[in-house]
C-alpha cells in the first residue's frame, strides 16, 4: 500500500514525481505529497493534498520546477486521512517518504520524547524522520544506517537532506523497492510502473541496502557501509501495457486482456501436449509423494485457489483445502511436511501472504509461489515459482490476474495428474483453447451490460453456484462489492434453504452460476426456489444447455459445454457484469474507496 517515488537529475523533477504517483496511484489514494529539492539545499518545497495526484499536480503549477525531490500517494495505516499525516513528514534536516509500518514507532517516540523531540502528526513515517534527523550530524550514511537499525517492521524510506542537494536517499526492508538510472538521471519507485517511461533496466536493491542516488548514478552499500554492486534486471513485458490504451477505464482494459494474457500463460506450460514446468527450474521432487494440497492467498487469488480446488481432488486424486492467508496465520498453523503448500498471489507483496510463505518455508515444507510480479518479494524468498503472464495489472479489482492464476493452478492439477499416470490430454488441449472462450464472452458485452441493469438497482445480491461454481459466485460478489459498493453474498446454491433463503424478497436478485453437468439439475431448481419467492434470477449457464421458459429472468451464455474449463467463461461474464453495474452507477471503477491494490500491511 502506499507508493514512493524519487527522482534527481536534468529533467523537471515535478513532472516525473507527478508522474510517477500518478501509476502507482493504485497503492493508495488517500492523500498525495511531493517534495522538490533546489540545487541550493535548504528545505525543500513540499506539496500535500487529500485529493488525487490530478489535484497535486495542479497545486505543483505554483511553486517552481527542482532537479530532484520525493513523492508519496498514500494508504493510509497510522492516522486519519488529512494534510498533517499525509506524506512527505519532516524532522529538522531531513525530509522523507514512507511505504510500510514501522511496528516499534511507539517506543521510538516514547525514547525520541525523553530527547524533546514532539511529533505534529500520528503516523509511524514522522518518528522515522525524527529518528534519522537524530543521528545527522553531517553524513546521510551514518544516519540512516543506525535509524534503520532501530526500526522493526517493514519500511521503504525515500529521503532527502537539507544540506544534500545533490542526493535523493532510499532503503528498503520486507518492503518494494527498485531504483533505475539513465542518461536522464536516477530515478526510484515502490514500483518500476512509476519510471517505466524513462528506461526498462532497474535494479531491486536487497533489504538493509542503503541506495544513494544522484543525477550521475546510483551507488549501494551494504549495513556496514561498504559498497555493494547489483545485478541490473530488465522489464520484460510490453511497456505499453501499463496505459489504458483508449479503454475508459484499467479494469475493462485488463478484462479485455485476458485472451492474450491466457494464450501466453497457458502456453509457456505446455511443451508437445503435456504438461512442462521445466522452464521455471522447480524443484525436481516438487510434486512426488504429495498427499495433501494446502492453497493459501487472499481475496481474488483464494477465489482462484477455491476455482481449482475440484480439478486437483477429481483428476489428480490429491485432497485440497484452501485458506485466507490471515487467518492461516493467525491461527499458527501447524506445518505438514508432507503437505504441498501452494501461496497464490498477484503482487508477490501481499503482508499475510509473505507471512505464510516465511512460516511454511521455517516449517521445511515443500511450497510452490504462483506469483505475477517477477522481483517481487514472495518471488525472491521462494525456491519455487511459476509465473502468470498477465503483465501489470492497474484496476484495484483483480480479473486478468485472476483468470491466469486459474490457468496456473489447473496447470499444476493437470501435471500432478501426469505425474501419477493419468491421462489429461483432453484436459490439456481444452486449457489450450479457453482464450477463444474468453473472446466470445468478450463479443457477448452488450447482453451483459444490459443484465447489469437488474443488479445496479439492487441493494443486496445473492451469488449462488455448487462445486466450482461456488468459487466463482465469490469472485463474482467480491468484485461487484469492490467496485459498486453493493452488498453482496455469496452462498452455496444447497444450503440456501437451511436459513439464508429467508432474505429472498422482491428487488433482492441472484447471480446463479451452473456450469457443472453433475448437479445442473438441482442449480436449476434452486433458481425456481427463489423466483417463486419474487427474487429475480440471472443465470449464467453454457452455450446449448436447456432452461425452461420460466426457468430465469435472465440468462447469459457462455461458450463452451460446462465442466472445468467454463471458469475461464463465467469469470469473464461475472467481471463484466460487475463492470457495466458499477459503469452504471458511476463509479470510481479503477478506484474504490478505502481500498488499495496490493495490501502490504498485516
Ligand atoms: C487486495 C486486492 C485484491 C487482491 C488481494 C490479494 O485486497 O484489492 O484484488 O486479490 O489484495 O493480492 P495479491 O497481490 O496477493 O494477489
Amino acid at each position: 500500500m502506499c507508493g514512493i517515488v524519487g527522482y534527481i537529475g536534468a529533467l523537471s523533477a515535478k513532472e516525473v514525481l507527478l508522474n510517477g504517483l500518478g501509476r502507482l496511484e493504485y497503492r493508495g489514494y488517500d492523500s498525495a505529497g511531493i517534495a522538490l529539492m533546489g540545487e541550493d539545499g535548504g528545505a525543500p518545497q513540499i506539496l500535500k493534498t487529500t485529493n488525487k495526484v490530478e489535484a497535486l499536480r495542479k497545486d505543483a503549477e505554483a511553486v517552481p520546477d527542482a532537479h530532484a525531490g520525493i513523492g508519496h500517494t498514500r494508504w493510509a495505516t497510522h492516522g486519519a486521512v488529512n494534510v498533517i499525516n499525509a506524506h512527505p513528514h519532516r524532522a529538522g534536516r531531513v525530509t522523507l517518504v514512507h511505504n510500510g509500518i514501522v511496528e516499534n514507532y511507539q517506543r521510538l517516540r516514547a525514547r525520541l520524547a525523553d530527547q524533546g523531540r514532539t511529533p505534529v502528526s500520528e503516523t509511524d513515517t514522522e518518528i522515522a524522520a525524527m529518528l534519522i534527523d537524530s543521528y545527522y550530524r553531517g553524513d546521510p550514511h551514518e544516519a540512516v544506517r543506525r535509524a534503520a537499525a532501530d526500526m522493526e517492521g517493514s519500511f521503504t524510506l525515500a529521503i532527502l537532506f537539507d544540506d544534500h542537494p545533490d542526493k535523493v536517499y532510499a532503503i528498503c526492508r520486507n518492503s518494494p523497492l527498485t531504483v533505475m538510472h539513465t542518461g536522464q538521471g536516477s530515478f526510484l519507485g515502490s514500483d518500476v510502473l512509476a519510471f517505466l517511461h524513462y528506461g526498462r533496466k532497474y535494479y531491486a536493491p536487497a533489504n538493509d541496502l542503503l541506495c544513494e542516488l544522484t543525477a550521475e548514478g546510483i551507488a549501494f552499500f551494504d549495513p556496514a557501509d561498504r559498497p555493494v554492486a547489483l545485478q541490473e534486471k530488465t522489464v520484460d513485458w510490453d511497456v505499453d501495457s501499463a496505459d489504458k490504451q483508449g479503454y475508459p477505464h484499467y479494469m475493462i482494459k485488463e478484462i479485455h486482456e485476458q485472451p492474450s494474457v491466457l494464450r501466453r500463460t497457458v502456453r509457456q506450460y505446455i511443451v508437445e501436449d503435456r504438461v512442462d514446468f521445466s522452464c521455471d527450474d522447480l524443484e525436481p521432487d516438487l510434486f512426488e509423494g504429495v498427499e495433501h494440497v494446502h492453497i493459501v492467498a487472499c481475496g481474488t487469488a483464494m477465489h482462484a485457489g477455491l476455482t481449482a480446488k475440484p480439478m486437483f481432488e477429481q483428476l489428480a486424486g490429491v485432497l485440497v483445502s484452501v485458506e485466507v492467508s490471515s487467518e492461516f496465520r493467525d491461527r499458527e498453523a501447524r506445518i505438514n511436511p508432507r503437505t504441498l503448500y501452494i501461496l497464490v498471489s498477484q503482487s508477490g507483496e501481499t503482508a499475510d501472504t509473505l507471512a505464510a510463505l516465511r512460516r511454511i518455508r521455517e516449517g521445511g515444507a515443500k511450497l510452490l509461489s504462483v506469483i505475477n510480479v517477477k522481483g517481487s518479494t514472495m518471488a525472491r524468498e521462494s525456491r519455487n515459482v511459476v509465473y502468470t503472464q498477465a503483465g501489470p495489472e492497474i484496476a484495484v479489482a483483480s480479473t486478468k490476474a485472476f483468470t491466469t492464476q486459474v490457468a496456473v493452478l489447473f496447470l499444476v492439477a493437470l501435471k500432478m495428474a501426469q505425474d501419477r499416470g493419468v491421462d489429461v490430454s483432453n484436459e490439456v488441449a481444452a486449457l489450450r483453447r479457453v482464450h477463444k472462450q474468453v473472446e466470445r464472452v468478450l463479443s457477448r458485452r452488450p447482453a451483459i451490460a444490459e443484465a447489469a441493469r437488474m443488479l445496479a438497482a439492487a441493494r443486496d445480491i445473492f451469488y449462488l453456484g455448487r462445486g466450482m461454481d461456488m468459487a466463482l459466485a465469490e469472485e463474482g460478489s467480491l468484485k461487484i462489492k469492490e467496485i459498486s459498493y453493493i452488498h453482496a453474498e455469496a452462498y452455496p446454491a444447497g444450503e440456501m434453504k437451511h436459513g439464508t433463503i429467508s432474505l429472498i424478497e422482491p428487488g433482492v436478485p441472484t447471480v446463479l452460476i451452473a456450469t457443472q453437468k453433475n448437479c445442473y439439475a438441482k442449480s436449476l431448481l434452486c433458481a425456481q426456489e427463489n423466483r417463486s419467492r419474487g427474487g429475480e434470477v440471472l443465470l449464467i449457464v453454457p452455450d446449448g444447455w436447456h432452461v425452461e421458459k420460466d426457468g430465469a429472468d435472465v440468462v447469459l451464455r457462455i461458450p463452451g459445454d460446462g465442466g472445468f474449463m467454463s471458469a475461464f467463461g463465467a469469470a469473464a461474464t461475472l467481471q463484466l457484469l460487475a463492470y457495466e453495474c458499477a459503469y452504471q452507477k458511476g463509479m470510481p471503477i479503477d478506484q474504490p474507496r478505502n481500498l488499495a491494490k496490493s495490501v502490504t500491511v498485516a
